[in-house]
């Protein structure tokens, strides 16, 4: 049986952990399913990692409806999510909606969206609509050009200030998860610590409900990863074949019992929090 946000919730009530991976492909979705992965993420990454561009800016409503079909025909019983592209849902709520009913119709179960507190007005217009949101806050990949790259955000405590309150503001329109990316531990576990809904962190927190990451990037295929990811491939035995799934399957269980982030995947831990990493601290200062 395929999740459901209830079935994902009573995974949390038991006190396991959320594996969330971006997925493009029917094959790859199948496996992620056999590993136990919870949540698959058509991700708007699929702009860099399988169109080879250098932003996810250029993706399409219609790229993502297409790997959406795909992963939801691959797969049986992971959570599907599905990523609003760049300049899909700002010109004016019927195109926001037009986007997002098309998203769904290929099989999306929620679509995410980056942006802060300025989107509470989408989300509430999804959401009487039937549509589950994601709200992504934090590091927004959408707007490197506005940003000057991808760089870690809420280093400063007035940014700090303002990605709480975004992901306080789009809770409160009814997203029922977060996507918390690239931000100060201390901060992740603010938000994971005062949100109702449900946390998943990509270089944010160990204490987010679940984690996300780039399939390719913990396949280890990214040639200069962020400090965040981790290949999972890595310390697995050779000779045994079947190593992708069992990556996954790995990911997950580090995820589902806190294993995964560890200290090295998390930026600026303060001396307070670095007792949920066992009291390992970041051997080098958080990259800017
Ligand atoms: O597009 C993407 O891959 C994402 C990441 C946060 C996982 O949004």
């Amino acid at each position: 049986m395929r999740q459901t946000l209830s079935t994902l919730r009573k995974t949390l009530a038991n006190g396991r952990k959320l594996s969330m991976l971006t997925c493009y492909e029917a094959s790859f979705a199948q496996v992620m399913d056999a590993a136990g992965i919870d949540c698959l993420l058509v991700g708007d990454s699929l702009g860099m990692v399988v169109q080879g561009r250098d932003s996810t800016l250029a993706v399409t409503v219609e790229d993502i409806a297409y790997h959406t079909a795909n992963i939801a025909r691959g797969s049986r019983k992971a959570f599907l999510l599905a990523d609003m592209p760049f300049g899909s849902y700002h010109e004016s709520p019927a195109q926001a909606m037009r986007s997002a009913v098309r998203l769904m119709q290929a099989g999306a179960q929620m679509v995410k969206l980056e942006g802060g507190a300025e989107l509470e007005g989408i989300v509430r217009q999804f959401v009487h609509a039937g549509i589950p949101v994601c709200a992504h806050v934090g590091l927004l990949p959408q707007h490197v050009h506005a940003i000057g790259g991808f760089r870690v955000q809420g280093k400063a405590q007035s940014d700090a200030d303002r990605i709480l309150h975004d992901a306080q503001v789009l809770e409160a329109a009814g997203a029922a998860m977060v996507l918390v990316e690239g931000v100060p531990e201390g901060l992740g576990r603010r938000i994971a610590e005062t949100s109702h809904a449900i946390t998943i962190g990509i270089g944010a927190s160990v204490a987010c409900d679940g984690q996300v990451l780039v399939m390719q990037d913990m396949l280890g295929l990214n040639a200069s990863p962020a400090r965040f990811v981790k290949d999972f491939t890595k310390d697995l035995p050779a000779g045994e074949g079947g190593i992708i799934e069992r990556a996954f399957r790995q990911y997950a269980e580090e995820v589902a019992d806190g294993r995964f982030p560890a200290a090295a995947h998390v930026y600026g831990l303060s001396g307070d929090d670095a007792a949920a990493y066992g009291g390992q601290r970041p051997a080098t200062p958080p990259a800017a």
